[in-house]
């Protein structure tokens, strides 16, 4: 199906239901959980043994998600949807999604984030079905450490899944570190090192308050400057690039041979104030933020007939009662109930 141009698209004042919240900020990006398992146990997500997942009946089907993209899309003004987990290329048929969500006209674009284990076999047909790009998780090259962090094997499988997307040729490709202290450090300059012989683009995440085992604390969090400083003393200066769009949470930097270069500071210089994000758990929650303690569940309300326009007054719901900010630093915060995985990344 043809992508109409950006001139025929109802413009921002000619939608009819935006998503705004009471900061005035405007909702285009839906993430969207496929399904809350995964095939690694990364300790900062997830725990070693015992994890619990959502019943299978509680997913939404590919029907009800493409029917909510749909929605959003032609309505409100969502214009970018990025497909998650746990790892969604552990729910099975995948590509078929991909297609079905390839079809909305109004969506400006598709992206999926993944650890790359199952990447070498699903890089192409995902491709062939209309995927423009991909985030893919990589927190060490060598596979002691690799056991350490996810608690499976697999680093070559990852690196193979890495390099058979690169070869399928997506729109862009980024590798995301989760940094954290004692773990990411001797690790930061191969990694770049890796991104730079790949020619793609590595952004670093600091370690945030979101796994089922919390162990979280302040001085766990390897901070963005910490890592920009590393990165400076082996491969020289960091020259800041100006964002591609104002919400994106990476601040983008250039090394003096080319090398793109993104530092995520999600803990110590949060973006909250830009944040144009709006969550859809596998089982039908929306979320307004990764760290909210509330949420939406529309699963039984589109099971029982939700109408169009119903749909769209659940998420302006959801995003009317988003916070101003995710509250880290607050003395009061809490961590939220549903743990990373079950969130979606
Ligand atoms: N802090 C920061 N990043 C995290 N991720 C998972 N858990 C955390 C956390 N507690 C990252 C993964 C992956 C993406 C889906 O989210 O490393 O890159
Ligand atoms: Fe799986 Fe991603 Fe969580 Fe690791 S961070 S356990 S790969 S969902």
């Amino acid at each position: 199906m043809t992508t109409p141009s950006p001139a025929e698209r109802p413009t921002d004042s000619a939608i009819a239901d935006p998503l705004v919240d009471r900061f005035d900020r405007v909702h285009r990006s839906l993430r969207i959980s496929v399904t809350d398992r995964c095939n690694l146990r990364c300790f900062y997500c997830m725990p070693e043994i015992g994890a619990e997942f959502a019943p299978r009946a509680t997913l939404l089907t590919f029907e009800e998600i493409r029917r909510i993209a749909d929605v959003l899309a032609s309505r409100c003004g969502i214009r970018d949807v990025r497909l998650t987990g746990g790892e969604p290329l552990v729910r099975k048929d995948l590509p078929r999604l991909v297609e079905m969500l390839a079809s909305i006209d109004a969506l400006d674009d598709l992206s999926l984030t993944t650890n790359g284990i199952l990447l070498e076999q699903f890089a192409e047909p995902l491709r062939r079905a209309g995927l423009k790009r991909l985030n893919i998780s990589i927190d060490t090259l060598d596979e002691v450490n690799f056991q350490k962090v996810s608690r499976r094997s697999g680093i070559n499988q990852v690196i193979r899944g890495i390099d058979a997307a690169i070869a399928t040729g997506f729109e862009t490709i980024k590798l995301n570190t989760t940094a954290v202290k004692g773990v990411t450090e001797s690790e930061i300059i191969s990694l770049v090192q890796f991104a730079i012989e790949r020619n793609v683009q590595i952004r670093f995440i600091e370690f945030m308050p979101l796994d089922t085992d919390r162990c979280w604390r302040t001085e766990n969090v390897l901070s963005g400057e910490t890592i920009g400083a590393m990165i400076e003393r082996a491969f020289g200066p960091l020259v800041p690039v100006p964002p591609p769009v104002a919400s994106q949470p990476a601040t983008d930097f250039r090394l003096p041979g080319g090398q793109s270069i993104g530092l995520i500071q999600s803990v110590t210089k949060p973006f909250c104030d830009a944040c144009d994000r709006i969550r859809l758990t596998a089982d039908g929650a929306i979320r307004n933020c990764l760290f909210s303690q509330q949420e939406f569940s529309i699963r039984e309300l589109l099971r029982r007939g939700l109408r169009d326009d119903e749909l769209v007054d659940q998420f302006r719901r959801a995003v009317a009662a988003k916070a101003a900010g995710h509250g880290i630093d607050d003395g009061d915060f809490s961590p939220p109930e549903r743990p990373m995985y079950s969130i979606g990344g």
